[in-house]
């Protein structure tokens, strides 16, 4: 997979890719993410990439013409799967949003700036718009680095323990469960027996029943419509 970010501060990402297991995704050959100025893309000797918004208001405007040519120059060079905006007011990102990018080839990543772009980019180029959240950050290129972040270690190949985005909270519609190391007591918290038992079937028995109550606790909506006693009973 190729990730190619189109921004107007490109120093904002140079430091997530470059480290842990996003460096070895790279290493391995299994997912590159290039990071492209759109200064780079403007067409005048000014470099100008943004301009006053038609109507007037606070706040300037991602420029048509230079979005298009660098969205344009990188579609020459190879087909993707989706053109991806970053904005407050996109899909919400989750878990299998992150899963079914995951399995794509190629995408493409427009961060927002300013007031955000032109309508026209949108409505031309922009095949789905993602947040990251309710809340508004100063550009998407944080945005973005999370989404390239949840996308590339779901592919298989890229986390050493193949099984261990499968037990990740949201994988299976739940929380995880608490987890420990040693020692197997600290300060006379003990490390539940059920884990030092080395008998595989209750511990994931334990391990399920504690990610439902820990779901049940923080996140109820995510169990709307779902019969997990009933799951618990045929065990
Ligand atoms: N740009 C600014 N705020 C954002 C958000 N919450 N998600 C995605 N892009 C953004």
């Amino acid at each position: 997979m190729q990730i190619d970010i189109i921004t107007v501060v490109p120093g904002l990402l140079e430091g997530p890719f470059s480290h842990s297991i996003l460096k070895r995704a790279e290493e391995k050959g299994l997912a590159k993410v290039k990071v492209h100025n759109l200064r780079d893309y403007a067409t005048n000797k000014q470099k100008q990439v943004d301009d006053y918004a038609f109507g007037g208001g606070a706040g300037m405007v991602m420029m048509v013409e230079p979005v298009a040519r660098c969205i344009e120059a990188l579609k020459s060079h190879r087909d993707y799967d989706e053109i991806i905006y970053m904005t407050p007011d996109g899909e919400t990102l989750d878990q299998q949003m992150a899963n079914s990018l995951s399995l794509k080839g190629n995408l493409m990543i427009l961060c927002g700036h300013y007031k955000g772009v032109d309508e026209r980019i949108r409505q031309k180029y922009i095949t789905r718009e993602i947040s990251i959240g309710d809340f508004v950050l100063s550009g998407g290129e944080l945005a973005a680095a999370v989404v390239a972040d949840a996308v590339i270690r779901l592919i298989p190949g890229v986390l050493n323990d193949e099984t261990s985005a499968l037990t990740d909270s949201f994988q299976d519609g739940l929380l995880a469960p608490p987890i420990y190391t040693r020692p197997a007591e600290y300060e006379g918290m003990k490390v539940p027996d059920v884990l030092l038992s080395g008998h595989n079937e209750k511990i994931a028995n334990w391990r399920f029943e504690e990610s439902v109550r820990r779901t049940k606790e923080r996140r109820p909506d995510l169990l709307e419509g779902k019969d997990f006693e009933a799951d618990e009973k045929r065990k």
